[in-house]
């Protein structure tokens, strides 16, 4: 009987921040309603699940990772009859909904920390988040925002302790020693299992449980607690993803996923290796990173992002070694002061210069290697970044829709928007928008969307077995990926100079060769089989004759591409 796989399993993730995706009513401020208006769109472009950064109440002193009430929807974003519009109408075009969840920290103004500060010390209420009265406790623990704190200790004057903070003074860190605080969290993941979500975004996973001496990351009560969570998520009967967020390395994440804790889990380290072959055109370090992914988890459990709403995220030397950094740093396009935390401060198009033949290359590997690819919206059209607002808000700026004013975002005048539309040039949105890029045939885009549809066409590419191929040039990656009948070869060149290669394909002696996005029929597999990939170039070939695949003849006239929504 064939198995049959949790929906994750090798799904697109497309990420979008609702404040600033789409505005229905007018008001400056992307919602709900106008995220509904736009799900024919990320059907259009194929994408399985969308991930929503947080939308609960919150004094956005951190992008809505600061939550007053985890079971409320922000008044600027609509209600919970709008979320649930939201919901029925994706799932009604097939398409997932997964919500962030913020387990670690809520805001200073959650009614929980007003209590706990006016609480007696020692006192249940009190002990709902941690304090001490020694700022240097746990002092080996990392101070991650470092541009904004220099210690993960605040002061409160009508508490008059310290309490902890892992991220801003703003975001009070929970204490789950307290029991309350674990039912409070599982009775959260209740209500939004209830309304239907399809899984959940777990945001700063490790740092949930303190030990003196550690860096208070991925500790054993960590992964205790995020046992029963899952048993909790379990108990519901139906595929609720958990996907955790670590920024730490492959190895001290594989154990949330070895374990029943949680079903998938970011790959940072592959994203920072991706970024080092582009930048130098090396894949040396990619290659072992994908080896050592697949050693530790086998499968298609690594959610894997190029960028997303926060810098990207580099580590002080602990997620990737330095020199890795420092080939980033480098070779990739940042401009001046783009330096955040730990991570360069840009969107996906301008880190690569603009240049659009980079973008295809890395998400040709994001939508080949085995894992759920993120997409984070706007960089399927390449869209740039406003460098010099606040903090992460350079890469949170309003999606781009038409050449009208605002992008089509909103229809409100430009002081109420949420953050200005892009009008630096290159990435101008009266250029860079999706009505424009969709009338044109060879847009990014549209190659987005073509990509999608052979990859949803191809089970291989979605959850069939990977194996990396040896391939002597220092510029190209090679790997295969096998699903029952259906072979899938993929290469990539990393570098802006071509490349000829000879891989050994004997093992498919013989069998017929076909690129995939249009077509062309190449020599029949051979143990020296000759390929020219130029400059960031990449072909994905069905290998041998796939029968009894539904649909895979036809990928290359999948569909018109100027067809709208
Ligand atoms: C990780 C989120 O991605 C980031 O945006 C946020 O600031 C921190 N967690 C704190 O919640």
């Amino acid at each position: 009987m064939v198995q049959k796989l949790p929906w994750w399993n090798g799904a697109v993730i497309y990420q979008l921040i609702v404040r600033s995706y789409a505005d229905g009513n007018g008001d400056g401020i992307g919602d709900l309603q106008g995220l509904a208006s736009r799900l024919p769109y990320l059907r259009w472009l194929g994408v399985e699940a969308i991930w929503l950064t947080p939308i609960y109440p919150s004094p956005l002193q951190d992008g809505g990772y600061d939550i007053t009430d985890f079971k409320a929807i922000h008044p600027d974003l609509g209600d919970l009859s709008a979320f649930h519009r939201v919901l029925t109408a994706a799932h009604g075009q097939g398409m997932k909904v997964v919500m962030d969840l913020v387990m670690n920290h809520t805001s200073t103004l959650h009614p929980w920390f007003q209590r706990a500060r006016w609480a007696p010390q020692g006192s249940p209420e009190r002990d709902i988040y941690v304090w001490s009265d020694d700022p240097h406790r746990y002092a080996d623990a990392p101070v991650l925002f470092r541009h904004f704190e220099s210690s993960n200790w605040e002061w409160d004057e009508v508490a008059g302790q310290y309490y902890l903070h892992r991220f801003l003074r703003h975001q009070p860190d929970l204490n789950y020693d307290n029991p309350l605080v674990q039912e409070a969290m599982l009775d959260v993941v209740d209500f939004w299992i209830e309304r239907g979500v399809d899984g959940f975004r777990l945001d700063a996973v490790p740092f949930l449980y303190e030990a003196e001496g550690t860096r208070c990351e991925g500790l054993p009560e960590t992964h205790a607690f995020l046992k029963r969570l899952r048993d909790r998520v379990d108990s519901h009967g139906r595929d609720v993803l958990l996907l955790g967020e670590a920024i730490q390395p492959l190895d001290e994440i594989a154990p949330y996923l070895m374990t029943d804790e949680l079903h998938g889990a970011f790959n940072f380290a592959l994203t920072a290796h991706l970024f080092a072959a582009i930048a130098s055109g090396a894949v040396e370090g990619l290659r072992n990173c994908l080896s050592e992914a697949q050693e530790a988890v086998h499968g298609c459990r690594w959610a894997l992002p190029l960028r997303n709403h926060d810098e990207l995220w580099l580590g002080d030397g602990h997620l990737v070694p330095e020199d890795v950094i420092q080939t980033i740093r480098a070779g990739l396009h940042q401009g001046q002061g783009h330096w955040l935390n730990w991570g360069i401060n840009r969107r996906l198009a301008p880190l690569l210069n603009g240049d659009s033949g980079s973008n295809r290359v890395l998400h040709a590997l994001l939508y080949s290697l085995p894992g759920m690819p993120c997409l984070y919206y706007g960089d399927e059209l390449g869209m740039g970044d406003w460098p010099g607002l606040r903090d992460r808000d350079p890469n949170r700026t309003p999606m781009a829709w038409t050449p009208a004013r605002n992008g089509g975002f909103s229809t409100a005048p430009d002081p109420l928007l949420v953050l200005p539309p892009i009008t630096s040039p290159g990435y101008d949105y009266r250029v860079v928008n999706v009505e424009v890029q969709k009338q044109l045939p060879a847009s990014l885009l549209n190659w987005h969307r073509r990509m999608l549809t052979c990859r949803r066409l191809l089970p291989a590419l979605r959850h069939g077995d990977f194996e990396l191929l040896h391939c002597t040039h220092p510029s190209v990656i090679s790997y295969v990926r096998c699903d029952g009948g259906m072979t899938v070869l993929v290469a990539a060149n990393l570098s802006a100079a071509g490349a000829s290669l000879r891989l050994d394909l004997s093992r498919w002696r013989g069998e017929r060769t076909r690129e995939v996005l249009w077509g062309c029929e190449y020599p029949p597999a051979s143990d020296s089989w000759f390929v020219y990939l130029p400059a960031h170039g990449f072909s994905w070939w069905l290998i041998g004759e796939v029968e009894d695949v539904e649909g895979v003849e036809d990928v290359r006239d999948a569909e018109d591409v100027r067809q709208p929504s």
